[in-house]
């Protein structure tokens, strides 16, 4: 087994979009970065757009339990840890429907990805943190997921984002005084694939405040919301 010196981190649908900048923003502070993605040619692309030896590549569907396992068997083989879990991967901003007409399996598809797979990842890597005495969750949640801006619109895509604040709340208290953090953080409205060319932030700003609430120290917030560095309301 290699000897890793630095911290290991892994972030979920980090071939594009947020999750590639957090990858690359986490490689320039010297993390060594596991950058997964579901389609492996796309994430081969990725990685070689980075050019980093800090950079490391496995394939990911974090619907897939069978998946998650394969990569948890070579995270250990490879690194025989892991500090830092970025849940990045998101899908369905479903502005099409609303919540009286959602198509719900549409809306079950939807939380599987955003809610059932940080679940699934967080549970199966934390073992592996636990064993450190060392762990930062970060789940990459939206303004969709506040409860005061719930309106019945993107309602998929918002009840996926509420859910994913419950989790990280559940989460962070469970592991209260063992030294794992677990935060949600809103990247703000990102241009990517998602979140369209309009939007003011670039991949770069949108990843910041993850990479920020990744880096925290021991004694640092735990089951809090964060924008822009600044606790905001679930
Ligand atoms: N952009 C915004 O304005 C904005 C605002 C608030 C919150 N967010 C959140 O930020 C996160 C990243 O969004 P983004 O804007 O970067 O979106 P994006 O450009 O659409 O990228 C989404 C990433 O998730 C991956 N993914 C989807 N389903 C997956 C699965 N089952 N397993 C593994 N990976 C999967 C995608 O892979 P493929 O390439 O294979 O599809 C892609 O790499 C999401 O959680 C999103 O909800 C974004």
């Amino acid at each position: 087994m290699k000897t890793i010196a630095n911290k290991v981190a892994l972030v979920t649908g980090s071939n594009r979009g947020i999750g590639f900048a957090v990858v690359k923003g986490l490689a320039e502070q010297g993390i060594t970065v596991v950058l997964t993605s579901r389609n492996e040619k796309d994430g081969r692309a990725a990685l070689d757009q980075l050019d980093d030896s800090n950079v490391y590549y496995h394939p990911l569907d974090v619907t897939s339990t069978e998946s998650v396992q394969k990569l948890v068997e070579y995270v250990t083989k490879t690194f025989g840890r892991l500090d830092i879990l970025i849940n990045n991967a998101g899908i369905n901003y479903d502005t099409w429907q609303n919540v009286s007409d959602a198509d719900l399996e549409n809306v079950q598809e939807t939380l599987n990805t955003n809610v059932l797979g940080p679940w699934r990842m967080s549970q199966a890597f934390l073992s592996l943190m636990q064993r450190n005495h060392f762990g930062r969750i970060v789940n990459v949640s939206s303004s969709s997921g506040e409860l005061a801006a719930l309106s019945g619109e993107t309602p998929g895509y918002s009840i996926s984002k509420v859910a994913l604040n419950a989790l990280t709340i559940s989460l962070a208290r469970h592991l209260q005084n063992k030294n794992i953090l677990v935060n949600a953080v809103c990247p703000g409205w990102v241009r990517t694939d998602m979140g369209g060319a309009g939007a003011p932030k670039s991949p770069e700003e949108g990843a910041a405040t993850i990479i920020w609430a990744a880096l925290l120290p021991d004694n640092g917030p735990t089951a809090k919301f964060f924008r822009d560095k600044s606790e905001i309301a679930w």
